[in-house]
């Protein structure tokens, strides 16, 4: 397996590209379920959850072609509608193909994704709105199966707690189902905005997107189109929480203004990140200025709060800083794997049920650590670029499936970080 190596302590200086957003390319690829057209997406980022969602799709029948970050889709009815554990076990995201194939073909067999290292991660929401549309579902050695021969009734589906694949799963669903589907207190995250855009493109009816009311009202038959993925946020602010943690100056290409305005918002409180936005929104320029004390209280939120996904690179970028911060995690109720690899390399952290509390480390020292889930991962590079000495990163597996090249930007900026291959 891979690991990173990492000599702390340089400034990062230079420009990064954002790639496509993962979270975003997952569901749209996923909605190439449910038309017998072509679909054309671009700015796919090269990842390896990518590359899963490819082999699962493919066992569906879908014939895929990949052009460097173009990748054509093109759904054929499958000899069988089961997605098995070995494909969804890799990527939670992989349940996102059962509302398009129940809408499509009336019956689908999935594999429950299970537990993961940030938490259980249910799927209760999902097989609810799912039912309420008309779907008789049974679990059976690990599988769901659902089944709706008679066709999927629009209805109107409050969800009892915000979730993101929820909203994606029964949304596309409904853009097939016979008349009207209300989604309330829907997730109002970009991606779901992009997934929308999409499913506009290829004919669906659909409105609301962005707010916490989606409606939309199913068709016969969708097809298929073109799209442009959007920049990843996360990737996004990964990169700046680097600068935060590390000083320096890094002009972030490829961005768009919401996605800017929102980063500038989140990060306000880091009151030594200055962020500009250039190039009509097309850039951000990412600056630290003079060091001062930062005392920040942070809770993860759904959007548009602070993203349960830049927690952990949070907590690693606050470790050199002046002061004493809280970070509480209100998404997941395990997020914190980072915390005992930062506190093996001296991290000053003290974490109390979802709160972790900061403060200023002098010493923070390189070590051998090891990644256990994808952000925990980028957190772990932070550390590595602040630190005195060597960090070695083990499991950058991890790392793969939601960083395009992260090593290869960060040294272009001036890290002193290679990957080293096994
Ligand atoms: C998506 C993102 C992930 C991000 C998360 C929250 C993708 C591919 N992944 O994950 O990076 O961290 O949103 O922003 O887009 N829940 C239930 N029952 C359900 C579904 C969810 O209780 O049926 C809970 C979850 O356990 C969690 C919360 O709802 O506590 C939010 O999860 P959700 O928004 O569904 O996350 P994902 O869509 O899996």
């Amino acid at each position: 397996m891979d690991k990173i190596q990492i000599f702390g302590g340089n400034p990062l200086i230079g420009e990064i590209k954002i790639s496509g957003s993962k979270n975003s390319a997952l569901p749209i690829m996923a909605a190439s379920l449910l038309t017998d057209e072509k679909l054309s997406i671009s700015n796919v980022p090269k990842l390896s959850d990518i590359d899963s969602m490819i082999k699962l799709l493919e066992s569906l029948n879908v014939k895929v072609n990949k052009k460097n970050t173009t990748i054509d889709f093109q759904s054929f009815v499958p000899e069988s509608l089961s997605a098995s554990y070995e494909l969804v076990r890799k990527m939670r995201a992989s349940f996102l193909i059962l509302g398009p194939l129940l809408a499509r073909y009336g019956n689908a067999s999935v594999s429950l994704p299970g537990g993961c290292a940030i938490g259980t991660r249910p799927v209760n929401l999902h097989l609810d709105g799912l039912e309420r549309m008309g779907v008789k579902f049974k679990i059976n050695s690990g599988y769901v199966t659902g089944n709706c021969e008679k066709g999927m009734k629009g209805s109107t589906i409050n969800l009892k707690k915000i979730s993101v694949g929820a909203t994606e799963n029964l949304m596309m669903a409904a853009t097939l189902a016979e008349g009207e589907t209300i989604l309330k207190n829907a997730a109002r995250e970009p991606e779901i905005i992009d997934l929308a855009k999409l499913l506009i493109k290829m004919g669906a009816n659909i409105h609301g997107h962005g707010s916490k009311t989606i409606k939309i009202i199913g068709k016969k038959k969708l097809k298929g189109c073109e799209y442009k993925i959007m920049p990843d946020r996360i990737e996004a602010g990964t990169f700046a929480l680097c600068v935060f943690g590390c000083s320096g100056k890094i002009k972030l290409l490829n961005v768009n203004k919401s996605i800017s305005e929102h980063l500038q918002k989140i990060f306000k409180p880091l009151k030594s990140l200055n962020m500009i936005i250039l190039d009509n929104g097309k850039s951000l320029l990412v600056k630290k200025i003079k060091e001062t004390q930062v005392t920040i209280k942070i809770k993860t939120k759904e959007y548009p709060g602070f993203p349960t996904d830049l927690q952990a690179q949070l907590t690693s970028s606050l470790l050199k800083t002046k002061g004493k911060s809280e970070i509480v995690e209100n998404i997941f109720e395990n997020r914190f794997m980072h915390i005992s690899e930062l506190i093996r390399m001296g991290a000053n952290l003290k974490q109390k049920g979802s709160k972790v509390i900061v403060s200023e480390t002098k010493n923070l020292k390189g070590a051998e650590v090891m990644a256990t889930d994808l952000r925990a991962s980028s957190s772990l590079i932070i550390a590595g670029l602040i630190a005195n000495g060597k960090t070695i990163i083990n499991r950058v597996y991890h790392l793969d499936r939601g960083y395009e090249e992260i090593e290869k930007k960060l040294k272009k900026c001036g890290a002193n970080i290679e990957r080293i291959k096994k």
